[in-house]
């Protein structure tokens, strides 16, 4: 199946909100399973209703430090010196929180068209890597062990922003762009081309490396692996960030776009998936043993989806 083809799982923003409904715990094993999730039927787009639903149903955003409040806000910009803020230029595939101000990347990045309308881009970068690894399993294995360069100056990056920054932050980071678990397994992509600077890796890497990244990012932006999603007023998207790659097709916003958004730790979302599993339990939260905890851990720990299971 290629992209064109994926029906992204689609939830009603009224069930949802609800942090004890079968739709809040399907919406995010959609997350986690299929790599996002719409969600539609809000009647009052805004940033208050982007905040009743990431509090209420998946556990709050993550605040960012250099600024007070948890969400970003895009608003187009005449002479925008960021492309994130020149609404018609085509915006590349990308991870938020590819610099993480936190030291972690968030887990899942939730985005709202509080106005106007314009078209996303998605890409599953697990298939993507999958791809990579069949064509040049070297090259593969070269992304996940050397970190690329990267450093992102917070208030600097966000100059065409509406929002008022309250301190300065600038972070270097060189991690790689597949990350794998200790058995070998890709647990996260992190990449924001708009971020990397001049690489540092080895000499004699450099040549293999850089074909395979070089090859990695056509296939992120190739028709069989990225999906073009029409967006309007009142919808969100929910997305997991260790693994979907988002961005922009050009040419087709409307002039009153304003999207907000923002990231959810990873604590946050298993948090109220796990609290939703055990009220479904026979015997309810109290029925879990300590046996029990140790042994779902166990069974977790490296295949997010058994949590499910
Ligand atoms: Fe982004």
């Amino acid at each position: 199946m290629n992209a064109a083809q994926f029906e992204v799982p689609t939830f009603d923003y009224n069930e949802v909100l609800d942090p004890t409904s079968e739709a809040n715990l399907r919406c995010i094993k959609a997350l986690l399973y299929h790599g996002g999730a719409m969600i539609e039927g809000c009647e009052d787009a805004g940033e208050e209703a982007l905040h009743r639903l990431a509090d209420g149903a998946f556990g709050g955003l993550q605040k960012d430090p250099t600024r007070d409040i948890a969400n970003w806000k895009i608003v187009k910009k005449e002479g925008a010196t960021s492309v994130s803020y020149d609404h018609l230029k085509r915006l590349n595939q990308h991870t938020d929180s590819s610099i993480p101000p936190h030291g972690l990347p968030a887990l899942a990045l939730l985005m709202h068209y509080a106005e106007g309308s314009g078209t996303n881009t998605f890409t599953d970068g697990f298939a993507v890597a999958r791809q990579l690894k069949l064509e040049d399993p070297e090259g593969y294995a070269l992304l996940a062990k050397y970190g690329y360069d990267a450093e992102r100056d917070f208030v600097a990056s966000r100059v065409d922003s509406p929002q008022l920054y309250n301190r300065g932050l600038i972070v270097s980071t060189q991690q790689p762009l597949l990350q794998l678990d200790d058995t070998g397994a890709l647990t996260r992509v992190q990449y924001n081309e708009v971020f990397r600077t001049p690489l540092t890796l080895p000499f004699d890497v450099f040549p293999k490396w850089y074909a395979a990244f070089d090859r990695f990012v056509e296939l992120l932006h190739s028709p069989e692996y990225e999906k073009k999603v029409p967006m309007q007023k009142g919808k969100f998207f929910l997305m997991n960030n260790w693994r979907v790659l988002h961005g922009r097709a050009g040419g087709v916003a409307s002039s009153d776009r304003v999207l907000v958004g923002g990231t959810i730790t990873r604590e946050s979302i298993y948090s109220q998936a796990r609290r939703l599993l055990r009220e479904r339990r026979s015997g309810g939260y109290a029925d879990v043993s300590q046996e029990e905890e140790l042994s779902i851990r166990r069974n977790a720990r490296g295949a997010e989806v058994k949590v499910f299971a």
